[in-house]
């Protein structure tokens, strides 16, 4: 079986790309590289010791997408491309809906055109909003804070029409809650070009010195320690929750949605106090003032995913600390020699 991958070069893309190929599908990927490099795709092969096809380019040149459907006799896609952060949406509310819905309308008509009609789409924890109760089941309100949350929304929306508009389409929702570590490799993970606004690429640049304090955005909310509780889950896992998604998409027709976590909560302090511990490092942090939009708790109800995608989450927090560190310090040391 032949999968597309757009945004296929990205952190949580590259790493499902290993997992795809590990499991014998054959992999295409389209990513514009606005916020990734085309090492990964050698990476990735270097990983996997399979070949990877890679077209550069934009999800939102229609040319190309139908260019690569008419080549290469695509079976599922699975729509990781888009951009991410919740502060820069804010900022610039129009490049992101250009961005992330051009894109996922684009893939979707020449998908149509093509009969391809098996999507995994790449949604999140943030459609949850602000929610009432914990843990967070797939059935509480939609909302959302911000532009980047609301392409996620409308995109859901987009799906679900398409689904009722056509019963051939077979579409898996997945909502993320938050992924850090890195494959054990140390070869492919994360790490932004610019200052991070995550907390684990944020620790981890503490910890090697480039940054020298982490702030913590609030001590005096209703945790256990007074700082933000979040369901943290190992990018590894999440990427083989995309291949249960394929299958499943592959037997059953319809739209369905699925909470991505562990279904654990830890706290910024949980996290920095484990990172320290499993990678010997001190991380200098000063308490500041809570970060507008942020929520005190949210993890996930992940119970659905393991009912009917048979998947679960096996990594803790120890080893995603471990891995996040050990990829950096690799990428480090690959800039330096
Ligand atoms: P990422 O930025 O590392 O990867 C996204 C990839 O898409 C990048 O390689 C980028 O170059 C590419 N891309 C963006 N726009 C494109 C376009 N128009 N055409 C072609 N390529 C394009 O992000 P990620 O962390 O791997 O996230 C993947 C997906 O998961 C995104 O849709 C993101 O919104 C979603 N998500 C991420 C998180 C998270 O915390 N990382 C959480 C929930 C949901
Ligand atoms: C985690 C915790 C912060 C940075 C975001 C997006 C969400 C999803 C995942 C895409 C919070 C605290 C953080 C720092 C800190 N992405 N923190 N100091 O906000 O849960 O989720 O990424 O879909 O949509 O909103 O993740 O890593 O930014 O924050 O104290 O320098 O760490 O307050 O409690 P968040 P995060």
């Amino acid at each position: 079986m032949k999968i597309l991958v757009t945004g296929g070069c990205g952190y949580i893309g590259s790493h499902t790309c290993c997992e795809l190929l590990d499991s014998g599908y054959e992999v295409v990927i389209i990513d514009n590289l606005c916020n990734s490099k085309e090492d990964v795709v050698d990476k990735i092969k270097q990983i996997t010791k399979k070949e990877v096809k890679f077209y550069k380019g934009d999800l939102c040149d229609k040319d190309l997408v139908d260019e690569i459907f008419s080549k290469e006799n695509i079976d599922a896609v699975i729509h990781f491309a888009g951009l991410k952060a919740v502060g820069e949406s804010v900022l610039k509310p129009l490049l992101y809906y250009r961005n992330n819905l051009d894109s996922t309308l684009t893939l979707l008509e020449i998908m149509n055109k093509y009969n391809c009609k098996k999507i995994v789409f790449s949604s999140s924890a943030t459609v949850y909003g602000s929610p009432k109760t914990l843990p967070i089941k797939e059935d509480f309100p939609l909302s959302t804070t911000n532009p980047y949350g609301s392409t996620k929304l409308y995109i859901e929306g987009i799906l679900k029409d398409l689904y009722i508009s056509d019963n051939e389409w077979s579409i898996a929702v997945l909502r993320y809650f938050n992924p850090i570590g890195a494959h054990e490799s140390g070869l492919i993970g994360e790490n932004p070009k610019d200052i991070p606004n995550n907390l684990m690429p944020y620790i981890v640049r503490v910890a090697t010195g480039e940054l020298k304090e982490l702030s913590i955005f609030g001590n005096d909310y209703d945790t256990h320690d007074g700082t933000g509780v979040r369901d943290y889950i190992h990018v590894v896992d999440l990427a083989k929750g995309h291949i249960k998604a394929i299958e499943h998409i592959c037997k059953e027709k319809g739209i369905d949605y699925y909470n991505l976590g562990t279904g654990n909560g830890y706290s910024v302090l949980d996290l920095v106090t484990t990172f320290e511990k499993v990678n010997n490092v001190k991380i200098n942090y000063k308490i500041v003032a809570r970060r507008k939009g942020d929520v005190a708790s949210c993890y996930a109800d992940a119970t659905y995913a393991l009912d009917k995608l048979n998947w679960k989450a096996t990594k803790g927090i120890e080893e995603m600390c471990k891995d996040s560190f050990k990829f950096v310090k690799n990428s480090n040391k690959d800039l330096n020699n």
